[in-house]
């Protein structure tokens, strides 16, 4: 990627050189890719939130020699100095606004499904979904790459409903994307996400975390860094059983809300904070989401239940709720991380990058013999990701010895 010399480098050129002077496994990846020719000249299309390392992911594959065009994947997430930067001085076809509203988000997405990309890189599923409502947008799709838990769970639903035509694979399930991304990434972001709103002191506070998935230990584990006491709400037996050994305070959100300071949802699913949870809410409370979504704290119940709804800081509204009690929504609910934060680290995002930037090559060479369906990340790419990954780190590990391996390999005793 050439490096712009001019000493009036934009703000948006800025944040894209800090981030791309640190994302060593994608640049090897992009030699890789470089290499092999397999993106050269396809269209790519891409819906991603627009900020640095997206940035350096989309110039990746720009310079391998795909022609990109890019949207924001949330109406809140997009960082705007960045945006510029691609379109006006790397002359990338973008299209995203920070704070569009819903006509013009899709508006945005369409843009992208109508450049008929032949490889798709999507993160929620939205425009997985746009592609797949007009047959002509799908003539020359080769297949999608997920980034998401969310856009996942709408792809197998898709699949499911024999509605899902071309290959997609899930990115998120590389293990070199979720435990490192979700977890780690969204578990650092997601508090920078909340100091940033809030510009207060976490020590000391009752932090509910809803949802303890990848998203939600990594949340659950960085607030207890930060010194909370911290409570999880969970539905799927076997995680909670995981929080209370991790030694969270366990149990329902309409109890643990009744003393939270904070509650953050990072499930993927609706309705969380919504109902009678909101009628049990502690004065104060901060309520921030993780989740792809902003479906997760109800916004309608708690707009139906307030006497008064004002802004208060940036990213922060107050509701004041019956008695008096007054809770306060970060970013309206949207992705606390990105939203009120600047989203993932860039080291974390380095590599669910270079999973994205391989499996689109991977892709584009075997498209045909994939097929319609979801499929798994191969783990020539997750391993390939890895050792990239110490290597940057400059960590080496141990292999094994030909004795080892065939000990592995046998039936033979340990005595
Ligand atoms: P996951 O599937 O690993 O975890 C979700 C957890 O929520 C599960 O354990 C599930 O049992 C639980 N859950 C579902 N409904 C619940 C309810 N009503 N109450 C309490 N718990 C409930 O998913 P993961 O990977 O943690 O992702 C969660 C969400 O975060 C998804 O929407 C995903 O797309 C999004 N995401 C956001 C990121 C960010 O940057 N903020 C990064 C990665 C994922």
């Amino acid at each position: 990627m050439a490096r712009l010399t001019s000493r009036e480098q934009s703000d948006g050129t800025r944040k894209i050189e800090w981030a791309r002077d640190r994302m060593a496994i994608l640049r090897e990846a992009g030699k890789e890719i470089k290499k092999s020719g397999a993106l050269s000249g396809l269209r790519v299309g891409m819906a991603l939130h627009v900020e640095a390392k997206t940035a350096v992911l989309a110039l990746t594959l720009q310079e391998v020699g795909a022609k990109v065009t890019l949207a924001g994947c949330n109406p809140l997430s997009t960082d705007d100095a960045v945006a510029e930067a691609l379109r006006d001085e790397f002359g990338m076809d973008v299209h995203a606004r920070r704070g569009v509203d819903t006509e013009e988000y899709y508006a945005n997405l369409r843009r992208v499904a109508q450049a008929r990309p032949q490889i798709a890189i999507d993160d929620g599923g939205d425009v997985t979904k746009l592609v797949h409502e007009d047959a002509s947008l799908l003539k020359d799709l080769q297949g999608i790459c997920e980034e998401t838990t969310t856009g996942v769970v709408r792809a197998r639903a898709m699949h499911a409903a024999g509605k899902l035509r071309v290959p997609l694979i899930d990115i998120n399930g590389a293990q070199m994307k979720h435990l490192f991304d979700n977890r780690y990434g969204t578990g650092q972001s997601a508090i920078d996400g909340l100091l940033r709103a809030t510009n207060l002191t976490l020590a000391g506070k009752f932090f509910v975390v809803a949802g303890y998935g990848w998203c939600g230990r990594g949340i659950a584990m960085r607030a207890r860094g930060m010194g909370c006491r911290v409570g999880v709400a969970e539905i799927d037996p076997v995680r909670a059983v995981e929080a209370h050994f991790d030694g969270f305070e366990v149990g329902p959100l309409g109890e643990l809300a009744t003393r939270a300071d904070f509650i953050v949802t990072a499930t993927g699913n609706t309705d969380v904070v919504a109902g009678d949870v909101i009628d049990r809410l502690k004065d104060g409370v901060i309520l921030a989401n993780a989740g792809h979504f902003n479906v997760e704290i109800s916004i309608p119940d708690l707009e139906r239940r307030a006497k008064e709804v004002k802004p208060k800081r940036l990213h922060l509204t107050e509701y004041t709720l019956k008695g008096g009690r007054r809770a306060y929504l970060v970013s309206e609910g949207r992705l606390v991380n990105l939203a009120a934060g600047e989203g993932h680290p860039v080291e974390v995002m380095d590599a669910s990058f270079s999973v994205q930037a391989l499996c689109a090559a991977h892709l584009a060479r075997h498209s045909r013999d994939l097929g319609p369906g979801v499929h798994a990340v191969p783990s020539p790419v997750d391993e390939r990701v890895a050792r990239l990954a110490l290597q940057a780190a400059a960590i080496d590990i141990d292999a094994l010895t030909p004795r080892q391996r065939a000990y592995l390999a046998s039936f033979e005793e340990g005595t």
